[in-house]
């Protein structure tokens, strides 16, 4: 075991992954942890009572250690070991989260409804993540304002007080996964009942829910748009199972499909994955289920429009890399952004590569199927990274996808994995050694 602290290494940020295309994907892939839900359990280690929680099948991604800083910074010990994460706390966590590995994550938004329910108070430093739209965080701040909190914000940082929360009646304008989690997790320990319309229903909050429950939390209709939280005095560290990453999943699925391959990708729970799944299967592919996993074929593709928007809908973590998809496939196809409004930035590297895309507004029209060729890209942010591998899978020649570090706070071991699938790729560091 290590503590957290000692694993935050710097961001990689001049590894490039450099891919020669051709190779079928074929074989066998684990799916870890979900990164959206993992982060958000550690940060729900900051409701219970003193003791120790511990969460397994945690994946060996870089923004795990980052959470991990963030909870040591408010008085936690940290313990990360292979697929585990145990965080203790043996008093009041402190109020005021490390800013410098706050801005590093999104996720780190998540202490601030905990906190704010556990000691009263809370500043933190404005978060950073995936630069993908304005990524506001009003709608957190406003939901907590009405359960009767104060919010001051100063230069980058936001601090958040209430003696004792109340319960509120809060319509969200968006179901915000985020929001929905921070009111979610500060309703839990509040003065009565909290009811979030509107909520987000993404598997990874449900998750969220279902641990807070297994706590000693009293939520009803989680999944459903409504959430009913009432309000209870003391919770319990707990043990718990991080549920499987769908957007990795996804990725694979993606990943074999357009390599003309065949992949046993397990554990899937398949109705996490329903869109992605039926749009998969518009497109041609050939997608066999059971209990445990996904089988996944590739053949001919054919054009499909694509929409993405909260759970159930087409999840925007999947955009990037079905866009790789649709460039392959025989027809025009559209992609609708709905979710955050900066994220076709990925469409000038893939357009590098040769892929037709013509953008206009929040819809992006793709032309194909076009043959790609090697070049270099960068990974704008982690799904656009993990869509420029891919890209790269199937050009012809090398391509070379520079800024990985984005890639590596949402896929752990990428690199050995697709070795393992048969792609033929490697990680060179900035001074050109390879690992
Ligand atoms: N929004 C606001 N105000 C708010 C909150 C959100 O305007 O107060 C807007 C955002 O700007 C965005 C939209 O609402 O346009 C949706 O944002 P949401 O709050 O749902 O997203 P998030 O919680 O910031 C999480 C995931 C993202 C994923 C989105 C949507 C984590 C750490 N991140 O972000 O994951 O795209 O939900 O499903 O859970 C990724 O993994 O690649 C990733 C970016």
């Amino acid at each position: 075991m290590s503590s957290a602290s000692r694993d935050l290494a710097p961001p990689s940020g001049d590894d490039r992954f450099v891919v020669r295309g051709g190779a079928r994907l074929t074989g066998h892939v684990t799916v870890p942890g979900a990164k959206n839900s993992v982060l958000k359990l550690m940060a729900a280690s900051l409701l219970a009572a003193p003791g120790r929680t511990v969460l397994d099948n945690v994946p060996a991604i870089a923004d795990v250690p980052v959470m991990a800083g963030i909870l040591e910074g408010l008085g936690a010990t940290v313990e990360l070991a292979d697929g585990t994460c145990a965080v203790a706390w043996d008093g009041e966590p402190d109020w005021h989260a490390p800013p410098g590995a706050v801005r590093r994550i999104r996720a780190s938004v998540t202490t601030l409804g905990p906190l704010i329910a556990r000691v009263g108070r809370a500043r933190l430093a404005l978060p950073g993540g995936d630069r993908i739209g304005a990524r506001s965080i009003g709608m957190h701040l406003e939901g907590l304002e009405a359960m009767g909190a104060t919010v001051e914000e100063s230069g980058d940082d936001v601090e958040v007080a209430a003696d004792r929360l109340r319960g509120a009646d809060i319509t969200l304008d968006f179901p915000s996964v985020g929001a929905t989690e921070n009111l979610m997790m500060a309703a839990v320990l509040a003065d009565g009942a909290t009811t979030i319309d509107n909520a987000a229903r993404e598997p990874e909050v449900q998750d969220l829910a279902r641990m807070l429950v297994a706590m000693g939390a009293r939520i009803e209709g989680i999944g459903e748009p409504t959430l009913r939280v009432e309000g209870v005095d003391e919770l319990e560290p707990v043990t718990w199972r991080t549920c499987p990453d769908r957007i990795e999943a996804g990725t694979w699925a993606v990943a074999a499909a357009v390599t003309g391959g065949d992949v046993r990708i397990e554990p899937v729970r398949p109705a996490d994955l329903r869109m992605p799944l039926i749009k998969l299967r518009a497109t041609g592919v050939d997608v066999t289920e059971d209990g445990a996993g996904l089988r996944v074929r590739g053949g001919p593709l054919e054009s499909t429009d694509v929409v993405t928007l909260p759970y159930p809908g087409f999840p925007t973590d999947m955009q990037a890399q079905m866009m790789v998809l649709l460039s392959q496939a025989r027809g025009t196809s559209m992609c609708t952004e709905n979710v955050f409004e900066s994220r076709f930035s990925f469409v000038d590297e893939l357009t590098r590569l040769g892929a037709e895309i013509e953008i206009d507004g929040h819809h992006a029209i793709i032309r194909g199927p076009r043959r790609l060729k090697g070049a270099t890209v960068r990974a704008l942010d982690v799904r656009a990274g993990a869509a420029g591998v891919i890209a790269g899978l199937v050009a012809e020649g090398t391509t070379t996808v520079r800024d990985v570090h984005h890639i590596d706070r949402g896929y752990g071991r990428f690199v050995e994995r697709l070795r393992a699938l048969g792609a033929d790729i490697e990680r060179r560091t900035a001074v050109g050694e390879r690992r």
